[in-house]
């Protein structure tokens, strides 16, 4: 299936791979050009701040050594350190080539964002997707989801890993939803920083993905986002930002799409001014594979420095420099962060891992993935405390995702586990007795009718969502299929204790026969132990802890129209729970919501001040009671409303977040920071952003829909 995708892109590409070898000699340029070394001085480099904050070693030492080798490699040998070595892995691994004899190690590069490739054909932990790690709200996991994923490819010889993918949630159909954290920019980069920490904490350079705007699969080729500035600015890209400023990510992968135009390799804008320049981001950039490069020199200069997974288009750039259509310095500007990367990251001061199996699913990685699903199962109804289940309890179990290993997409996110507790080995770990229905016929009805419960697990699976040309691309519906709600409601119909767990990679729509059912979970692709994850949340050894990261609304026109089919697509400013809240409209449920097997109440909100400088931080305090009868994790949220913005601003938006878990009865407080950046906009015409002098309401609670506790503080 993908070796068919490969080939159908690079036809559809007019292009017959470059491969390197033999012939990326002959585009190179006249015989004889660059033949062997010459003088060259490379110019100058001065560190700047984003180097040295970039480098774990020592950075001087390190760009001393990069200018050096500038001047001793020749063009030819910087050209092949920029691109990768053809369409197919080279030992199990995307490869871009080094340099043996200039001690340079090459990069080694594989997905992805729930685990290690299954392209390596090796067997590794399926994490819980990056929808259901972001409905977990809890940096910590995700810190530690990103350094064990390191080390499992890692143990496959990789020194990269294409992840995080940071794209928001646009629209919940969007195919590759799960990949992500969630729809909210502030959210998804508190989510990506952690794992883009995890990660680099083990010497792995993390790749943040796809570079800007990528929301839809079916077109994603060639779809030209319209975005405005401010849009830009404040919604697409504040998570990348945070990926290079806080995280130092090590590595960005463009996107396939254009944005305002331009294909994103070819983005100046994006590129050089934003990322490069403005951010000071100091790794590379590499594209999107075999279709993300649109250009040779002109793909260079707008800021690209990699060409993944073959030369097609950067072969000519030797070419291209003796055409003069950019210059050696150019060059060696590119090859500078790709050396300063495999340097500071040590790639080059290790041994490469040929295999080691030892390093994957190990205990250790699997208990992590089981405590990850646990955490992200997010329960939406518990009509009259019908969850947890009793232990020893007789289910019966239906649904179409009841007995299926149903860990995600089987595009370039695809892992390959040894085994996958599905929810019938979870739940018949658990409970007393349970008899699976594959159809209901009348002779099941007594059976049905006597449950203690009867569990039905369905949505989504590959057949539904996932990335386009390898897997299912974007979704057509955001219902469930219609003949699991016939049997939703034929089940409701025999006994009143029906719990749905749902799985997928973003929202479903729950109208129609959500009233008919005692309760609701969403438990996402909850990956290699998904099924204990599951069990453990109905049987009660773990009260719920997981908060939608996006709103589920009534239906699906209460949302900003998705539209996968157009080549040309305008993403407005307000989408999700911001336009909902906007419109006035009254989601299903709202973003940040999930109930859990106590109640907490909100008290005493105090700010550290009542007026707060441009550059200064406020910090709020709220004390959080448990006010049932079992310990329990609460999420509290801290939304800002700009009050009298002279710009269109969303009626709130989240700006900080914390947990606390709580014994019955107990009482804690959690502090939470709002640097006052966070409360700026973009001002179009100045060019730069804004902190208004103005009065921001700071609202709290523990959902977007229920902020019960505000104050005001001043911008002055
Ligand atoms: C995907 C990337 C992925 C790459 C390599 C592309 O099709 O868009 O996310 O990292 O393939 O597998």
């Amino acid at each position: 299936m993908k070796i068919w995708w490969a080939v159908a892109l690079l036809v559809a590409a007019g292009c017959d791979g470059g491969g390197g070898g033999e012939d990326a000699g002959l585009d190179a340029g006249p015989p004889g050009v660059d033949a062997g070394p010459r003088d060259y001085t490379p110019e100058p480099f001065d560190p700047t701040d984003a180097t040295r904050a970039y480098c774990q070693g020592d950075d001087d030492a390190i760009e001393a050594r990069i200018t050096e080798l500038l001047g001793e490699l020749t063009l030819a040998e910087k050209v092949e350190l920029m691109h990768g070595v053809g369409i197919g892995l080279v030992d199990d691994t995307w490869a871009v080539a080094g340099n043996d004899a200039a001690g340079i190690p090459g990069l080694r590069m594989l997905d992805g964002p729930r685990g290690l490739s299954d392209m390596t054909g090796k067997r590794g932990t399926a994490f819980p997707v990056g929808m259901m790690r972001g409905a977990t709200w809890d940096p910590e996991i995700e810190r530690r989801v990103g350094a064990a994923m390191a080390r499992e490819i890692r143990s496959a010889g990789a020194d990269v890993l294409l992840a995080p993918t940071i794209n928001l949630l646009n629209h919940p159909r969007w195919g590759r939803a799960q990949e992500t954290y969630g729809e909210d920019t502030h959210h998804v980069g508190t989510m990506g920083v952690a794992f883009i920490e995890g990660v680099q904490s083990e010497g792995i350079i993390a790749s943040a993905k796809h570079y800007a705007a990528n929301n839809i699969e079916d077109t994603r080729h060639d779809v030209d986002v319209t975005v405005d500035e401010r849009t830009l600015r404040e919604v697409y890209l504040p998570q990348f930002r945070r990926a290079v400023q806080e995280a130092q990510v090590g590595s960005v992968m463009s996107a396939y799409n254009q944005v305002n135009g331009l294909y994103c390799d070819l983005n100046t804008h994006l590129l050089r001014e934003i990322l490069k320049d403005e951010w000071g981001f100091a790794g590379f950039v590499e594209s999107d594979w075999i279709l993300g490069t649109h250009g040779d020199a002109a793909s260079v200069l707008a800021g690209l420095d990699i060409e993944m997974p073959s030369p097609a288009h950067f072969r000519f750039l030797q070419r291209a420099v003796l055409a003069e259509e950019l210059t050696e310095a150019d060059i060696d500007r590119a090859v500078r962060r790709i050396l300063r990367a495999q340097f500071c990251f040590g790639v080059d001061a290790r041994e490469r891992v040929v295999d080691d199996p030892s390093a994957r699913e190990t205990p250790e990685h699997l208990a992590l993935a089981r405590e990850a699903a646990t955490r992200g199962i997010v329960l939406l109804r518990n009509e009259g405390a019908a969850l947890p289940l009793a232990a020893g309890a007789t289910v019966v179990l239906a649904g179409r995702v009841a007995d299926l290993p149903n860990i995600g997409d089987e595009g370039s996110s695809n892992v390959l586990p040894t085994d996958v507790v599905t929810a019938r080995e979870g739940i018949e770990a658990q409970a007393g007795s349970v008899t699976l229905l594959t159809a209901l016929t009348p002779a099941d009805e007594a059976t049905v009718t006597a449950a203690d419960a009867v569990i039905v697990v369905t949505g989504n699976t590959v057949e539904d969502e996932g990335e386009s040309d390898i897997a299912a691309g974007d979704r057509d519906t955001m219902e469930l299929p219609a003949d699991e709600i016939a049997l939703i409601e034929a089940l409701a119909a025999l006994n009143p204790n029906v719990i749905v767990v749902l799985e997928g990679g973003s929202a479903l729509l729950v109208e129609g026969w959500v009233d008919d059912t005692a309760a609701v979970l969403h438990a996402f692709y909850p990956g290699s132990e998904g099924g204990h994850a599951i069990a453990d949340v109905l049987f009660g050894v773990a009260a719920p802890s997981g908060r939608l990261p996006f709103a589920v609304p009534v239906a699906e026109a209460d949302l900003p129209p998705f539209d996968n089919t157009s080549l040309s697509v305008t993403y407005g400013y307000l989408y999700g729970y911001r336009h909902l809240d906007a419109a006035g409209t009254a989601p299903r449920y709202p973003f940040g919501f999930g109930l859990t097997y106590t109640t907490f109440t909100y008290d005493s909100l105090t700010l550290d001040a009542t007026t707060l400088a441009p550059d200064g931080t406020l910090t709020a305090t709220v004390e959080v009671t448990n006010t049932g009868t079992v310990a329990a994790t609460e999420t509290v949220q801290l939304y800002v409303a700009a009050v009298g913005s002279r710009v269109t601003r969303a009626p709130r938006d989240l700006r900080a977040f914390g947990q606390i878990e709580l014994a019955p009865g107990a009482t804690g407080s959690v502090e939470l920071t709002v640097p006052a950046r966070d409360l700026a906009f973009w001002d179009v015409d100045a060019g730069a952003w804004e902190v208004e002098a103005i009065d921001y309401e700071i609202q709290v609670g523990p959902h977007a829909g229920e902020l019960p506790l505000m104050e005001t503080v001043r911008v002055e």
